[in-house]
């Protein structure tokens, strides 16, 4: 047993009890044990009671043990082979200890860590965090409705996006949520307006747009001006005077978040101190309940498999990598003044490294210049690498030993942007093997599609030598059920003088 799942299991048996969440409007999965025999050899490397260990920030439970890739107790092997690949497998463990050590860091103010599960949500996932006391941020009514199917509380909900329908709002006022955060002064209106029909009254928070550049890629930055997200810092205070006017609203908190994959706490810092005294002047008009700071902790992708190991985090690069602590320690300073509750929104720091995606080698093709890994994973399954030019660390599920190949490993699609990595030094893989696409359980799964009418992949839930599986492989019919022939179409298509 790792000592993040003799944590995590202590951590459940709490919080369960904590939060009463057990057997309410959920439906248990079929659960499997075993998966391989991996029982107790994943070696436990420190002691969770001794209070002089140092934490690393972002352990997993991804590791060898002998030749075999284990997530907790469990060989991957086994569950690939028992639910067949492309699959995506979470581990428990690490979402609990993501969890609750950016709970812990947080500590010392009131606060609401509010998962972001646009980042993963599995129904299994969110009932992990759930049962952890965890909050959410969701960006539709869907997200909401998973929310509650997991057994979460709507109540522990923020609700963003900058394009919320009256229907989405109805919604949400009707399952009394925690604040809708707020992208423009037109959807403030509307709101109001929503709220006043149905004799609610809405809590909104509006979204800051405080113009700090985040460092990040540019598809996930979104705190300054060249983006479409919430609203210049300069015009806020106007907005809040003018939204005090309309009916219906209560005027609950401030929110901002600045991009994602944020691996320095500087920009965190600057966009803190320029926001924190907006916040005090709008508490003293308003009457604030809470200041969320957002998400956008990073998290390590390379190396990813040597960071589920606790001495990595003591190399000169694991001393590098933000911390909850460091983030916590940086901030707390700042928040602590203002005698707000601070929420948080983090998604990939959570499941990011919690999880993995299987796949299996269907051909090695050999051209002049490359050396092609064709597999049965593709863009549709996970599709950072073709987006956002992502790194994810590929190794073996039952390790080579030999020389390293120069590699290309692509899906089967019909586009040359459909790689998971380019000239990547691979151990010599055959057909039949399978491979882990490692740190793929945030913005992996939830971002699949079925183009090239390839099923969603299946997903499996992993706690200590326990799998089930949390979503079923789609079947492939299910892709086109609700599509039909239009009407005009009704007759078989003839095969024509020359058809045959
Ligand atoms: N809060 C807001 C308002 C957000 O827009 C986001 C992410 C988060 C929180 C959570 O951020 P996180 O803690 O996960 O960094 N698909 C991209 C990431 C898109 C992030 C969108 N917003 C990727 O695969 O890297």
């Amino acid at each position: 047993m790792t000592w993040q799942q003799c944590a995590a299991g202590w951590r459940d048996r709490e919080s369960r009890s904590r939060s009463g969440l057990d057997g309410r409007g959920f439906h248990g999965f079929q659960e499997e044990t075993g998966g391989g025999g991996g029982s107790e050899k994943v070696a436990c490397g420190l002691a969770v009671d001794s209070p002089r260990v140092a934490q690393p920030a972002a352990v997993h439970s991804f590791r060898y043990s002998g030749k075999e890739l284990f997530c907790e107790n469990v060989s991957l092997s086994a569950l690939a082979k028992r639910h067949g690949t492309p699959l995506y497998v979470y581990s428990q463990a690490t979402l609990s200890d993501h969890f609750t050590k950016l709970d812990q860091a947080l500590a010392p103010v009131p606060h609401l860590v509010c998962f972001a599960m646009k980042s993963n949500s599995n129904l299994g996932v969110i009932r992990t965090l759930a049962g952890l006391g965890s909050g959410f941020d969701t960006v539709s009514a869907g997200e909401i409705q998973r929310v509650i199917a997991a057994g979460g509380d709507p109540r522990r909900c923020v609700f963003a996006g900058v394009g919320k329908t009256e229907e989405e709002i109805a919604f949400g006022l009707r399952n009394d949520i925690y604040s809708f955060n707020v992208e423009s002064e037109a959807e403030l209106r509307r709101i109001s307006r929503v709220a006043l029909k149905l004799k609610k009254i809405a809590p909104v928070a509006v979204r800051v747009n405080p113009n700090i550049d985040a460092g990040t890629h540019a598809k996930i930055t979104t705190g300054t001006y060249e983006n479409k997200f919430g609203i210049a810092f300069e015009e806020i205070e106007g907005v809040y005077a003018r939204a005090a006017r309309l009916p219906n609203l209560r005027l609950r908190g401030l929110q901002m978040h600045i991009g994602s994959q944020l691996t320095d706490v500087t920009p965190f810092r600057k966009a803190v101190e320029k926001v924190v005294p907006l916040v005090e002047r709008l508490n003293r008009k308003h009457g604030f309940d809470f200041f969320s700071i957002g998400g956008g902790i990073g998290i390590v992708y390379n190396p990813a498999l040597a960071s589920g190991d606790p001495a990595w985090w003591h190399t000169a690069a694991g001393r590098k990598v933000l911390t909850p602590e460091r983030y916590a320690a940086t901030l707390i300073p700042l928040l602590q003044p203002l005698g707000l509750k601070i929420l948080l929104e983090p998604g990939r720091f959570i499941t990011g490294n919690a999880g993995a995606l299987l796949t299996r080698v269907e051909f090695i093709k050999k051209t002049g210049r490359k050396n092609f890994v064709i597999v049965d994973a593709a863009m549709n399954d996970l599709i950072r690498p073709a987006f956002y030019d992502s790194y994810h660390e590929i190794v073996p599920l039952v390790k080579k030993s030999g020389a390293t190949v120069s590699s290309d490993v692509v899906g089967p699609i019909c586009e040359s942007g459909d790689y998971f990595a380019k000239d990547r030094p691979l151990p010599k893989v055959g057909e039949g093997d399978f491979l882990a696409l490692l740190s793929a359980g945030a913005y992996g799964a939830v971002m699949g599609s079925t183009y090239n009418s390839r099923p969603l992949a299946a997903e499996v839930l992993v706690n200590g030598s326990r799998s089930a599986v949390v979503r079923e492989r789609q079947p492939v019919e299910e892709i086109w059920r609700n599509e039909k022939t239009a009407p005009w179409q009704t007759a078989r298509p003839g095969r024509g003088k020359s058809g045959r």
